[in-house]
């Protein structure tokens, strides 16, 4: 059964479609995994936060990258794609089906020795990596739960001067007002509410909070 989300609700249709057609790309392997995504039903980043993401590598030029969320692997081609041959890119991922897609994806895109898909439950594994801000770009795209009990420990892995980019945080506009919110889906936005607060509120970061698809943050360390 679907669940009827006001898919309008951050950007209307027709910036939606504006974006879109202006960003596109000729890139035939992320197409094909694109269109397998939207065959098999596998959430991955939008057009428009694709290309955010891409540009915010390109700017940052981080040396090494922690993902959340790795799914089939898209989003971290797609970083691969827009940093340096000796950037290091880890991707958590606890579906062991989609560990194993995103592995061969990874290997087909030529970024088998750059980009490492650990398969683990990221609430957990981050309280294992023991050396302190290590990262330039922790990009969260993961438990939209769970978020919130993960943000200390991606704060002390982030280098200052370090962003944590996270999506989909106005979840189809619920995080931002009631009359959208789906019913069972309350406890996940009250955890992304509790999450915008913790993000604007936090000591060590900026937080600038972007309608750009699902809703995205981008904070740094400061
Ligand atoms: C939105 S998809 C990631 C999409 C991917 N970043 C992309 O754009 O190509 C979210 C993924 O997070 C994974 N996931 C959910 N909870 C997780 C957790 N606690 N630890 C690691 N991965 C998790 C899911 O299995 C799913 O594949």
């Amino acid at each position: 059964m679907s669940i009827e989300y006001d898919l309008n609700a951050i950007v209307p249709p027709y910036i939606t479609e504006y974006l879109r057609d202006k960003m596109t790309h000729n890139d035939e392997f992320l197409h094909e995994l694109e269109r397998y995504a939207e065959e098999n039903s596998v959430p991955i980043v939008e057009p428009e936060t694709a290309r955010f993401l891409s540009v915010m590598c390109r700017i940052a030029k981080p040396k090494k990258i922690l993902e959340v969320g790795c799914a089939i692997g898209y989003s971290s081609i797609l970083m691969a794609q827009a940093t340096d041959a000796d950037c290091e890119i880890a991707t958590l991922e606890c579906n062991e089906d989609m560990v194993h897609i995103a592995r061969e994806n990874i290997k087909k895109a030529g970024y088998a020795e750059k980009i490492s898909v650990i398969e683990a439950d990221a609430k957990d594994y981050l309280s294992y990596i023991d050396d302190d801000e290590v990262f330039d770009i922790i990009f969260l795209d993961g438990p939209k739960a769970h978020y919130i009990y993960m943000l200390d420990e991606c704060v002390r892995l982030l280098k200052k001067g370090g962003m944590i980019i996270s999506d989909n945080v106005l979840y189809k506009g619920m995080t931002a007002d009631d009359n959208h919110v789906v019913r069972r889906k309350i406890t996940i936005v009250k955890r992304l509410r509790k999450y915008i607060d913790m993000l604007m509120e936090h000591k060590e970061l900026e937080t600038s909070l972007l309608p750009l698809g699902d809703g995205v943050t981008v904070s740094v360390k400061i």
